[in-house]
Parts: structure tokens; C-alpha cells; sequence
């Protein structure tokens, strides 16, 4: 052969290598490719990479040209330094060799070269001093030429190593990605599965109980109890024990939002739907697909809501507002409820149907003072949520922990974990004891009696009063505070600002 011709041979070969190396494969498909190309185009054959496995350092034959197939289970590898492969990449220099029978370090563990043949092997580079494997292949004889065939090959070896560094740097790239997903499941876990509900007491083992039974399928759960109860955490507890838990979690809270726009949240609507709607907008349920929708205050929704709602929780099917397209979702329905719910079906208020859809299997949360017995673990458990909020350590002493067993708490967890923000605010040394625990004035003359005894007092138990009525009365009573009217009502702050802006109650400023 020629020098002329034996550019040419290279020209042709480059070119095939440049295209497999610009067009989208993995890594091990373009290996193979090139060292079909350099057999097929280049005149070297039998081709060989072996790159060096980051995590061992030890070199692994990834590709292989004149064999049809790699053994996976056994892979073939070379420590640094052993054999000719080994020797290249200790020293990042090519190796060539004239006749492979005259070399005592040559191996033979691939039992695929010629041995009368030469063998050129050369390093891939992964950047200044460093190697990331070798690539080797044999021409077909021994002639002047063996030296530049020598550089050919390492020509190759330079664009394969592109490849090979981007690859690893995706798989980089992809194992940071898992780590920190894996990590941050593990705090959402840490944050909404068991570890974050407490309760020793018999009533929550029964919750705790339930929730494990129902997680696993995919019934609808009706949470009930009072509010601050942890009917939000319950379910979503629920949520990431069951096997939904690495699909979405969405919530919606019923009772803030008018009709229309509770329509339009839950699913979605078509740009230009009405006024407003400028884009096309998924609702919640299809956000839910394939995970749980918390559906918050459902005994709050109206009575024409409550028909659009069956529907979809009946068929699994609803239309975007604004379109006639029916979607299917896959949805997993966990609702809430402070409310009477059976007393308003009774009434008319709440629709039976509805009712026994949501109704499949009730949890029923107890109410704190149900349970006294929880509220010291409670109490040292929130204490420990309000330090990491405050970015300071922060204790709780014995006698304060003796006084909130007294106490009645009519706003449940809720209250218990405002009442030792409140503490903890007031305690510089971060150490909350009872002088610092403020239980609203009212209660701490007794419990729920001493409310009731005060809505009388007040007239706020005057039966000729309507609800919007009643309310008012305790705003003027509060002064219109609002946090204190919702105390004298029995009710959370959350609540009292709800029913203000349903009974239409013009909060007069102060
Ligand atoms: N068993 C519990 N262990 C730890 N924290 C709890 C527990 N129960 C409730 N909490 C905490 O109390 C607060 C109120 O809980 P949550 O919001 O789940 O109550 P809720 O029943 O949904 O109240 P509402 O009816 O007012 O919406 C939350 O901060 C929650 O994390
Ligand atoms: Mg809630």
C-alpha cells in the first residue's frame, strides 16, 4: 500500500467516525459502531475499548469488535498496570507492538487477537494526566506503516474520549440527581409519614391503625374531627404510606373558594373559558393523576357543587371548564370535614349520595382533651418543630408540660403548637416554662364550660340569633378582633374568617 492510499483509507474511516459520533446513542452502541467502522473502513481490526470504571478504578472491556457478545455477568477487567492494556493507561502512552507473540506482559484474557499479527493500543484521555481507558486494535500486517497507523488510531482514541466524558459526566450528573432525590424523599417521609404524627394514646393508636390498613388501597377516606385535630397530616400520612407515595399529593381547600372558582381549581379550564381565563390551565384533579387529592372541607361545598363533584368521583371523568373534551384521571380522593356532615344530609344541606361516595371508610380524629395523656410527647415534639423554625435550641419544663395537661384545648393540636410558638417567643433563655404559657383567659377558667358560660353571658347563646347574627354579635363583643371573636365562638381564627366573608359581615377597621 501507498502512502496515498493509506490516507485515504484514514479519510474514509474518520468520516464514518465523525458521523456515529454526532448522532445521538449511548456510549456502548457508539463504541460498537466505531470499531465496526475502523473494520470495516480503517483496515484495524479486532477493536477493543476498555474504559476504567470509577468506582473500582480497574479497566473494563466495554467493547469489543469480532465477537458478537460481552459476557455481563463476568465482565473482563485489568488492574492498573497489568498486562499491555494496563501498562498503556499507567503510563498514558501508546504502546505498539511489532508482533504480539514477542511480548511476555501480553495477556490473552480476550482470546480474540491474532498473535502472529501487531496490536496498537493507545490511551483514551479524560483530560491533562488523566485517563479514562485504552482503545486497541490490530492491523492486518507489519509493514513502514505501523507507525502511523500507530497515530491514526489515536486520533480516533482523542473523539472517542468526547464521547466517553460526556457520558460520564451525565452519569455524574444523573447519580447526583438520584442522591438528592432519594434524600429529599426521604425527608418528605420524615415530615408527613408516622414519624410526624404523635400519639401513644389509645384513640390515635386506633387512627394510626387505619390509616395503615386504608393506605394500601386506593378507598376514599373521610377524615373527621374537630379542627387542629391533624386531619391535613392524617391524610397525608396516608398519602406517603401507600403506593401512590411517589405520585403527587395536591390539596384544595373547599371552603376558600366561591363556586365558579372552585370549579375552574379543581378542573381547570380552556383559555378564554371566561373572563380571566387567559391560558388553558390544568385543575387540581388532573394534577392528582396518579397520586391523592386531599380534598379539605369538603362539608362545605355547595349543594350544586356537590352534583359536579359526584360525577367525577362516580366515573373518573370531567371536562375542563370550557371544553367538551372528557378527561379520565386516576385519582385517589382523601376529604376533610369539621362538620355534622350526617346531621346536614339529614337537613337537606349535604347530599346523601355524595355522602356515602366520600363515606367508604371514615377516620375519625380524636380531640386533644379526648387524650391528655399525648399532650406531654405533643408538647415536646412541637417544641422541637418550633426550635428548627427558630434556628435555636428550645426546651420545655416539667411544670409547663403539667400545666397544658390541665388545660382543655377547644383548638386541639393547633392551638397547642400556637400557644408554645407564643411561649417560645417570650422565653429569651429558650427555655418555655409555665410562665410563659398564655392559655387564652376565657378557657383557663375552664375549658369549653367557661366558653359556653361566656357565649351566655354575652347573649352570644340567644337562640333568636342567626349564625351571621351570632358572629357579629361576638365581633362587637371582641371589639373586632377577630382572633378573639373566634375564641369566644369556640372557633379558630381560620373559621371565624371564613364565615366573615360567606355571611357577607363587613369587618368594620379598627
Ligand atoms: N398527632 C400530631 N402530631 C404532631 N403534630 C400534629 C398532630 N396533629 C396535628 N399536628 C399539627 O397541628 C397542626 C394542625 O394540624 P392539621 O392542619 O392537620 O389539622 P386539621 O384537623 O386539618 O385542622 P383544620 O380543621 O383547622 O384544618 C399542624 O401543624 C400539624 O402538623
Ligand atoms: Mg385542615
Amino acid at each position: 500500500m501507498d502512502r496515498s492510499a493509506l490516507l485515504d483509507i484514514e479519510l474514509a474511516t474518520l468520516f464514518q467516525v465523525s458521523q456515529i459520533l454526532s448522532s445521538p446513542s449511548s456510549l456502548g452502541e457508539t463504541l460498537d459502531q466505531v470499531l465496526q467502522a475502523l473494520h470495516e473502513h480503517g483496515e484495524l481490526h479486532r477493536g477493543m475499548v476498555s474504559l476504567v470504571d470509577p468506582d473500582s478504578g480497574a479497566l473494563l472491556v466495554n467493547a469489543i469488535h469480532g465477537r458478537s457478545t460481552l459476557s455481563a455477568s463476568e465482565p473482563i477487567r485489568y488492574l492498573p498496570g497489568e498486562g499491555v492494556l494496563g501498562m498503556v493507561l499507567e503510563r498514558g502512552e501508546k504502546v505498539v507492538l511489532p508482533r504480539l507473540a514477542d511480548e511476555p506482559r501480553f495477556l490473552d484474557r480476550l482470546r480474540l487477537y491474532d498473535r502472529e499479527l501487531p496490536l496498537i493500543s493507545v490511551p483514551i484521555r479524560a483530560g491533562p494526566g488523566q485517563y479514562s481507558g485504552v482503545l486497541a486494535a490490530q492491523p492486518p500486517h507489519c509493514d513502514q506503516w505501523l507507525p502511523e497507523r500507530a497515530r491514526f488510531l489515536e486520533m480516533v482514541a482523542n473523539l472517542i474520549a468526547r464521547s466517553v466524558r460526556l457520558s460520564w459526566e451525565l452519569e455524574r450528573e444523573r447519580r447526583a440527581l438520584t442522591a438528592e432525590r432519594d434524600s429529599l424523599r426521604r425527608v418528605v417521609r420524615g415530615n408527613y409519614g408516622f414519624d410526624s404524627v404523635v400519639g401513644h394514646s389509645r384513640p390515635m393508636q386506633r387512627v394510626f391503625e387505619q390509616v395503615r390498613q386504608v393506605a394500601k388501597w386506593n378507598t376514599t377516606v373521610l377524615i373527621r374531627g374537630e379542627s387542629g385535630t391533624g386531619k391535613e397530616l392524617i391524610a397525608s400520612a396516608i398519602h406517603y404510606n401507600s403506593p401512590r407515595a411517589s405520585g403527587p399529593f395536591i390539596k384544595l381547600n373547599c371552603a376558600a373558594l366561591p363556586d365558579n372558582l372552585l370549579e375552574s381549581e379543581l378542573f381547570g379550564h380552556e383559555k378564554g373559558a371566561f373572563t380571566g381565563a387567559f391560558s388553558q390551565r390544568k385543575g387540581r384533579f388532573e394534577q392528582a393523576h396518579n397520586g391523592t387529592l386531599f380534598l379539605d372541607e369538603i362539608g362545605d361545598v355547595s349543594p350544586v357543587f356537590q352534583v359536579k363533584l359526584l360525577r367525577v368521583l362516580q366515573e373518573g371523568e370531567l371536562e375542563r371548564v370550557g371544553s367538551s373534551h372528557t378527561l379520565r384521571v386516576d385519582v385517589r380522593i382523601i376529604a376533610a370535614t369539621n362538620r355534622d356532615l350526617e346531621t346536614e344530609v339529614e337537613a337537606g344541606d349535604f347530599r346523601e349520595d355524595l355522602y356515602y361516595r366520600l363515606n367508604v371508610m371514615p377516620i375519625f380524629m380524636p380531640s386533644l382533651r379526648q387524650r391528655p395523656e399525648d399532650v406531654p410527647d405533643l408538647a415536646r415534639f412541637l417544641v422541637e418543630k418550633i426550635a428548627k423554625q427558630q434556628g435555636r435550641p428550645l426546651s420545655v419544663t416539667d411544670s409547663a408540660i403539667r400545666l397544658l395537661m390541665r388545660h382543655d384545648w377547644p383548638g386541639n393540636v393547633r392551638e397547642l403548637e400556637n400557644c408554645l410558638e407564643r411561649g417560645a417567643i417570650m422565653s429569651e433563655g429558650g427555655v418555655i416554662d409555665q410562665d410563659v404559657i398564655e392559655l387564652s383567659g376565657l378557657e383557663q377558667q375552664g375549658g369549653m364550660s367557661a366558653i359556653l358560660h361566656d357565649q351566655e353571658r354575652m347573649g352570644l347563646h340567644d337562640p333568636d340569633l342567626d349564625e351571621r347574627e351570632r358572629v357579629i354579635a361576638a365581633l362587637e363583643q371582641a371589639g373586632w378582633v377577630q382572633a378573639k371573636a373566634a375564641r369566644l365562638l369556640g372557633m379558630t381564627p381560620r373559621q371565624i374568617a371564613y364565615r366573615i366573608q360567606t355571611l357577607n359581615i363587613k369587618v368594620r377597621r379598627l
